[in-house]
């Protein structure tokens, strides 16, 4: 194994102006450490610091993917070097990432695309409720579901690989400006959704990307901020560096990572940022450590775009492509080279690198593609693409692109009718006194705000626009609407059924004047909707966690002289919504981003067609000041490296940090209403296993770390009842309080099961939540092991994270 250090000066020879910090330090003292390191153990456990682990580990597939692991061997055996160093580095072509085609060897190359929630760079594609709005369902068929129209969509364009789904950020700040693009604050249900995503994108034939990997909680200083940007030289300030410990590691941001590899993502994304004072994309412990061996992941990383800061270095320490790639940030910065491409060729020509490490990326980049038969009958990639990929625009292309098929393709299909569906039951009901929902044919409704009516400056990619709804944030995580279902729209054509009178205000400085009384008529409306939007972007942090455009005094205003004031957000995320006590503010439905379908969606919630049943992902808190962790936002020196972002906070976020801390929220994690009503009982829990051990059996590692870790030991049972008197759905929600003997630090109350159940008005069922070893486990940063503490667990089962119904205890391991 070559020492990190000959690595470090390998690299440095191949490529002058690689940052190459394969082994970081953040550079914080010793006496900052949050515990004290005992003489036994290694640098693995620091705060703070990133130890070496090389080398790469090579794939092994031998279960799923083991046929097309052999075809993998048998391309790479006909590949020359320059081909080999291509298959590795992205170029300039006509989607957001390409990987030339060897037409020689019938290889189309790759197609990758943006983005979460629609296949961005396209045309006649849809775009899909964001994963905020997912996640707030809670229920996993939709999530799957979700993910196989989007993956159809991909693959109808041509697009071997899908950017996405996202986990990071995990939603460690209320004012993360991606929060929306991932889906909750909660490692358990992201985990849950990172799995059925990736499960719906592959099953429909496409390479899905978990992203960005990791620790990536902020926009601000998310990339190196340089002197001459021209050529990307002459650093000013590296970018931040999220600094974290290994447990805080293990239990939030790379669980969910765990489940994406269980689901044998095809490729993950390792993010901009610097982690532990070394860049995410050649962080050795990281990529090499705990992806390719802890959690035995077997398909490929690649860079976030331009998130690639070294060539021999990154290579080492586990990166797998390099994203562009190609000519540096194409238009963007011409000048600027790729770290791959020749210089891997050279690399190997002048023994820096070892062709077996090369050979290794290949393997790993083409076994998915042959896993998921994309060298048969895969589409071609759409030339209207090209035309609308202003990445890489033609004129940047180094070669020419061999486009078959036909120019356009609408890959919609129904989907329309998924979205709406999903959309509508991810709404989440916050507030309904005095029955005001659902409505009952109101006969003269008013509508309120910036947010309600059609986007007056197009929305061929969202933008923050006054005025127009907002069915998605900004960025790559952004999608191209053909149309969209706006609420205004959608309440005209639903009110003229009950020959209602629709009367409406869009200019919110309007709204909130004193003018806004008189101009009422013919008398007040039995209902006053209120639409407020809160837009979030990538490459920014939110500034407030209000609603933009003044939405606050806008329903002050309007619940001045309404008594029946209904608010419904579209928001990226958290809003502390000040007025939600107000008397006259009868109902608050957070809608989140609902995609192209947004105004259908609320108005079959709005008129009770479909019984809300979202939940939240997050915690509402009083005021934006409550919460914890926020981004990093300046720095007072000038040092290079001085952008760092302590989570101190460790296990502490969201839920878990108001709890421990006993905070007063005004909505919790997992809370929301529905038309009728639910009651839980008889809780049961049974070990499924004999004789539970504290750690895992060592077991080979298979995708997802070791396979006891993932193995089923408790059954909990309750008994669920729609009391009520509708159909509805519900969550019942199951949370794990730790025994004492647990280390400091450990959260009062954990996720650890849920289930979106569907009940008949009287009906009742029993529902099951299987409790795997990793859920009743914390990681011990001694042993480097996943134990189950000594003593009594609490399993509390309820509504949300703060009303539980039914509690009972088990003692795996006797104290
Ligand atoms: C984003 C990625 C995205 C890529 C390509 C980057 O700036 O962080 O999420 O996939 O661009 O558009």
């Amino acid at each position: 194994m070559a020492s990190p250090r000959s690595i470090l000066l390998s690299s440095l020879l191949l490529a002058s102006s690689a940052t190459a910090q394969d082994f970081g330090s953040s550079g914080r003292s010793e006496e900052a450490f949050s515990y004290i390191q005992p003489e036994n153990t290694t640098i693995l456990t620091q705060y703070g610091s990133s130890p070496a682990v090389y080398p790469s580990p090579n794939i092994t597939s031998d279960g799923t993917w083991a046929s097309a692991l052999v075809k993998a061997k048998d391309f790479l055996s006909l590949l020359t070097l320059e081909e080999k160093a291509y298959m590795v580095t992205g170029a300039p072509g006509p989607c957001v990432g390409n990987i030339y085609p060897i037409p020689r060897l019938n290889f189309s190359g790759l197609c990758l695309q943006d983005g979460p929630l629609s296949i961005r760079v396209a045309d006649y594609a849809s775009v899909f409720e964001a994963g905020v709005t997912a996640a707030s369902s809670w229920d996993r068929k939709l999530l799957y579901e979700r993910a196989y129209a989007m993956g159809e969509e991909f693959k109808g364009k041509g697009a071997q690989v899908a950017l996405a789904p996202v986990a990071g950020p995990l939603g460690r700040s209320a004012y993360g400006g991606r929060n929306w693009e991932g889906f909750a604050a909660d490692p358990y249900l992201t985990g849950v959704a990172m799995e059925e995503s990736i499960k719906g994108f592959q099953d429909a034939g496409v390479q899905a990307t978990a992203k960005h990997y990791i620790a990536n909680e902020q926009e601000t200083m998310r990339n190196p901020e340089y002197n001459d940007n021209a050529t990307l030289t002459d650093v000013l300030y590296e970018a931040v560096s999220a600094n974290l410990d290994d447990r805080t590691m293990h239990e939030l941001y790379l669980w969910p990572f765990a489940n994406a590899v269980r689901a044998n993502v095809a490729s993950v994304m390792c993010s901009y940022q610097r982690l532990n004072g070394s860049y995410a994309c050649q962080n050795s412990k990281a990529l090499n450590g705990l992806l390719k061996e802890e959690l035995g992941f077997q398909g490929y990383v690649m860079s976030d775009w331009g998130g690639t800061h070294s060539g021999v270095a990154a290579i080492e320490a586990g990166l797998d492509m390099d994203m562009p790639g190609g000519i540096g940030m194409y238009g963007l910065y011409p000048e600027a080279g790729s770290f791959f491409g020749g210089n891997v060729t050279t690399a190997v020509n002048n023994g820096t690198l070892d062709v077996s490490r090369l050979d290794d990326m290949i393997l790993r980049i083409m076994t998915p593609y042959y896993a998921l038969n994309q060298d048969v009958d895969f589409p071609s990639v759409d030339e209207s693409g090209a035309d609308l990929n202003t990445f890489s625009p033609r004129s940047t292309w180094l070669r020419d692109w061999n486009f078959t098929g036909e120019y356009g393709r609408d890959v919609r299909g129904d989907h329309g009718s998924i979205i709406r569906r999903h959309a509508a039951e991810a709404t989440i009901l916050l507030k309904n006194v005095n029955n005001a929902l659902p409505l009952k044919a109101p006969k003269i409704i008013a509508v309120f705000g910036n947010d309600a009516g059609d986007d007056t400056q197009g929305f061929l990619n969202q933008v923050d626009f006054e005025y127009g709804t907002l069915s998605a944030g900004g960025g790559s995580g952004t999608g191209r609407l053909t149309y969209l279902s706006t609420p205004l729209n959608a309440i005209n054509n639903r009110a003229s059924q009950d020959g209602a009178l629709v009367q409406y205000w869009l200019n919110n400085t309007l709204i909130e004047s004193s003018e806004m009384p008189a101009l009422w008529n013919p008398k007040t409306p039995e209902v006053c909707l209120v639409f407020l939007k809160t837009w979030a972007e990538e490459g920014a942090d939110r500034e407030h966690l209000s609603t933009d455009w003044n939405g606050d005094d806008v329903v002050e205003s309007v619940a001045s002289y309404c008594n029946n004031t209904v608010v419904i957000t579209h928001s990226s995320g958290i809003n502390t919504l000040p007025w939600a006590d107000h008397e006259n503010v009868t109902a608050i439905v957070a809608a989140h981003y609902p995609g192209q379908e947004s105004g259908n969606s609320i108005v079959e919630v709005l008129y009770g067609d479909v019984n809300p049943s979202g939940r939240l992902p997050y915690t509402i808190a009083f005021n934006g000041t409550d919460y914890n962790a926020p981004p990093t936002t300046g720095i007072n020196s000038t040092g290079v490296e001085d952008w760092q972002t302590w989570f101190d906070e460790k296990l502490e976020i969201d839920y878990r940090y108001f709890d421990a801390n006993n905070i007063s929220v005004r909505y919790e994690f997992g809370f929301g209403l529905s038309y009728t009503t639910f009651a839980i009982s008889d809780i049961q829990a049974e070990a499924l296993v004999d004789d539970i051990t504290a750690t895992p059996e060592a077991q080979a590692t298979v995708p997802g770390g070791n396979p006891a870790l993932w193995e089923s030991i408790y059954n909990v049972t309750v008994s669920l009842n729609n009391t009520g008197d509708v159909c509805g759905a519900t969550v019942p929600q199951l949370y794990v309080t730790f025994p004492d003997s647990a280390p400091a630090g450990t959260p009062p109350y954990q996720l650890r099961g849920f289930e979106k159940v569907t009940l008949e008005a009287g009906e009742c069922q029993t529902v099951s939540f299987e409790l795997m070893r990793r859920d009743i486990s914390y990681w011990d940063i001694i042993s480097q092991e996943w134990v189950i503490p000594q003593g009594d667990f609490t399993i509390s089962v309820g509504h949300s994270s703060r009303d539980f119904e039914q509690v009972t205890t088990i003692t795996p391991i006797a104290a």
